[in-house]
């Protein structure tokens, strides 16, 4: 292909993928399946390997890109992200339509009604149509600039439909399906955990990493835009960022006076806890912008908007008792069994503990009286203690020196949060890791749920994950409710599943520490399971992002005898045990690259792609194990590290000349 026919085809690829981004990202309407999008992304990165001179910074494949940040710059808005006034109750709503009414001069405005996420505002500035800039509020007047953080983030445009200059704001939240994800991942790997979607979505968002940031799946909502388009309300604004690509919230409504906006007020604080992701409250906006200029700002907020706050939903009852479960990787968690309440819509009858150290922190007791939280979907939570409750007939928690369900020794090591089970035959920690191998994240079997896989381990049909591809239909026929359709549904979802990526299936061994992003990395790096399995602690630890505890817990997983056995059986089952060739043997297999100071010719991913083309591995840390070294303009610490190891140093030229040698 000549560069030319390149260029063309770049574009178009570009195009594609920006089309399915939006479909998949802004309008939850996925059109092409994962893999045939991975394809197309694919080859936009392979021709840009081949051309890196053709890579613009608003390219797809430029959402995660660039080095880590050693701060934030500040940036300063160019007019200020203000607050807004909180109503609390009908009487301040009134309150406010009243003195919007008045400054107006009319007996009825129209509004516009907005769900009020529980996010992070932030600013988006276009130019040309070109995401250029994207800050944090900060204090509404000077924010920080998490521009590389934002562009992760796949529901905001990189290029609008047209070519235009403005500035969008709008609020990014992680939603709750994410972020329980993620605090299990968390607690997994002993990490704090977030106390909600917010915090999640902000820490996510302060990463000075981004591809921190791009592993957590945060979304965003615009609400604002300042635009050159000629519009008369708020509405039409909405309308039109929709129009260029923005994902804007399909609540949103227009309410005639304030007895609808009461309606939307009341209708929404029942259906909140349907919703997705976090809400508290509804913001009420006066829709015609010549009013809103008419009305004008305080110092703090508009005149011509407000916040209608929705109490948490938090209710109270009494604590029971308290058990423990036990997960797929041994995890005891303890668990609070309740006095059935009501909580926002649904009756409770439990709620996670975390952990002894959270019920300590927290002075849970056995028979207390507690205010349990839920937010969504999201498994409630005990909030606090009524302390004023008390009888003293409360009981401390102590948590079971052996396992609830096979009886083995319960260990908690020194310095972390979780106590785990030590039995890896354990049968909760069995069932656990082959509900984990079947679930959509990881080899996806649609119609292999956890129910079934209860019944497929009591009736000893199967002992691991392998076992589930040597069923027939006869077996499943004879479990409880499963007739003919079913059983070859079953079948058929695990026979699918043989083909999944190389990643799902590293995923999907439940290794302790690894979640979908550090699998990713994993098949990234090994081309195939056995490379995987022979790689050592000081190989894994090469690789950018992992560090010495993620490298130990794979390293230790493919040591265990009953874990190579698994591989072996999945093998002979038939299942993919190796990358899509993305990095096959080639003339640079065994060569370890690292780069330093700026490169002239490539952008930084783009040289690495090529080492990872080739078969090398592209790092980011010197060590004895490093090949070569390659130092582009102002080389940092890694060049003076290389000289004193004495690993080989190569100029940009004469990196060029070595790709082009094996190309
Ligand atoms: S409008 C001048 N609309 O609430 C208009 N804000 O308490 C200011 N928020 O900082 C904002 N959803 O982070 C607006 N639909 C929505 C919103 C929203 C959430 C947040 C935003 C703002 C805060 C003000």
């Amino acid at each position: 292909m000549s560069k030319a026919e390149a260029e063309k085809k770049i574009e178009k690829l570009r195009q594609e993928i920006r089309h399915h981004d939006h479909l998949y990202y802004v309008l939850d309407k996925p059109a092409i399946a994962d893999r045939e999008y991975d394809k197309l992304f694919r080859e936009l990165k392979e021709l840009e390997s081949q051309y890196p001179e053709l890579i613009t910074p608003n390219s797809p494949t430029q959402r995660v890109g660039g080095e880590p940040l050693k701060s934030f710059k500040t940036v300063t808005h160019k007019t200020p992200l203000l607050s807004l006034d909180n109503l609390m109750d009908e009487d301040e709503l009134l309150a406010f339509d009243k003195r919007v009414r008045e400054g107006l001069g009319v007996d009825k405005v129209e509004y516009v009604c907005e769900l009020k996420m529980d996010g992070l505002a932030v600013s988006l500035v276009y130019k040309n149509g070109k995401f250029v800039q994207g800050s944090t509020r900060g204090d509404g007047i000077h924010g920080e600039d998490i521009t590389i953080n934002l562009k992760t983030i796949k529901a905001i445009p990189l290029v609008l439909k047209d070519e235009v200059d403005l500035e969008a704001r709008g609020e990014v939240y992680l939603p709750y399906d994410h972020f329980i994800k993620l605090n299990e991942e968390r607690q997994e790997k002993d990490e704090a955990i977030f106390a909600n979607p917010r915090n999640a979505a902000a820490g996510s968002l302060r990463q000075l990493d981004p591809k921190v940031t791009a592993g957590r799946p945060l979304s965003i909502f615009l609400y604002y835009g300042s635009i050159e388009e000629k519009v008369k309300t708020h509405y039409e604004v909405l309308q039109y960022l929709k129009e260029q690509g923005f994902k804007t919230n399909p609540n949103t409504r227009i309410c005639e006076g304030i007895s609808e906006v009461q309606k939307y007020i009341k209708e929404w604080d029942e259906k909140r806890e349907k919703l997705p992701y976090d809400i508290d409250g509804i913001v009420i906006k006066v829709n015609k912008l010549h009013d809103q200029q008419k009305l004008g700002f305080t110092a703090r907020a508009p005149r011509w908007a407000a916040a209608y706050k929705y109490p948490p939903m938090q209710s109270e009852t009494i604590v029971e008792d308290i058990q423990v479960q036990v997960g797929r990787t041994g995890a005891i968690t303890p668990v609070a069994h309740l006095k059935p309440v009501h909580l926002a819509g649904v009756v409770v009858k439990r709620a996670t503990l975390h952990n002894e150290d959270e019920i300590r922190r927290k002075g849970i007791k056995i028979k207390d009286h507690v205010k349990v939280q839920r937010a969504g979907e999201v498994i409630p939570e005990v909030v606090e203690v009524v302390k004023s409750k008390r009888t003293g007939h409360e009981k401390d928690f102590h948590m079971p020196k052996e396992c609830p369900i096979c009886g083995s020794k319960i260990y908690k090591p020194e310095g972390e949060a979780i106590a785990r089970c030590i039995n890896f035959a354990c049968p909760a920690q069995v069932m656990g890791r082959i509900i984990h191998f079947t679930t959509r994240e990881a080899m996806d079997m649609e119609h292999v749920g956890p129910a079934l896989v209860a019944q497929l381990v009591e009736k000893g049909y199967v002992k691991d994950a392998a076992d589930l591809y040597s069923l027939t239909k006869e077996d499943i026929m004879k479990l409880e409710r499963m007739a003919d359709k079913s059983a070859q549904n079953v079948i058929d979802s695990i026979k699918a599943s043989l083909d999944r990526p190389f990643d799902r299936l590293i995923y999907a061994l439940g290794i302790r520490m690894i979640g979908r992003r550090t699998a990713q990395l994993l098949a990234d790096n090994y081309s195939n399971i056995d490379e995987l399995a022979k790689a050592s602690e000081a190989d894994l630890s090469q690789i950018h992002e992992i560090g010495p505890k993620v490298a130990e817990a794979v390293a230790f997983f493919f040591k265990q005898k009953g874990n190579q056995r698994l591989i072996e059986k999945l093998r002979e089952a038939g299942v993919r045990v190796k990358g899509q060739g993305a990095r096959g043997k080639g003339p640079l297999t065994g060569k370890t690259f690292v780069f330093t100071g700026g490169l002239t010719n490539y952008t930084r991913p783009a040289a690495e792609e090529l080492v990872r083309k080739l078969g090398g591995r592209a790092s980011s840390s010197v060590s004895k194990e490093t090949s070569y070294v390659v130092a582009g303009t102002d080389p940092g610490s890694k060049y003076d590290k290389a000289k004193k190891l004495g690993v080989e140093i190569l100029t940009e030229g004469e990196f060029q000349s070595l790709i082009h040698k094996h190309k």
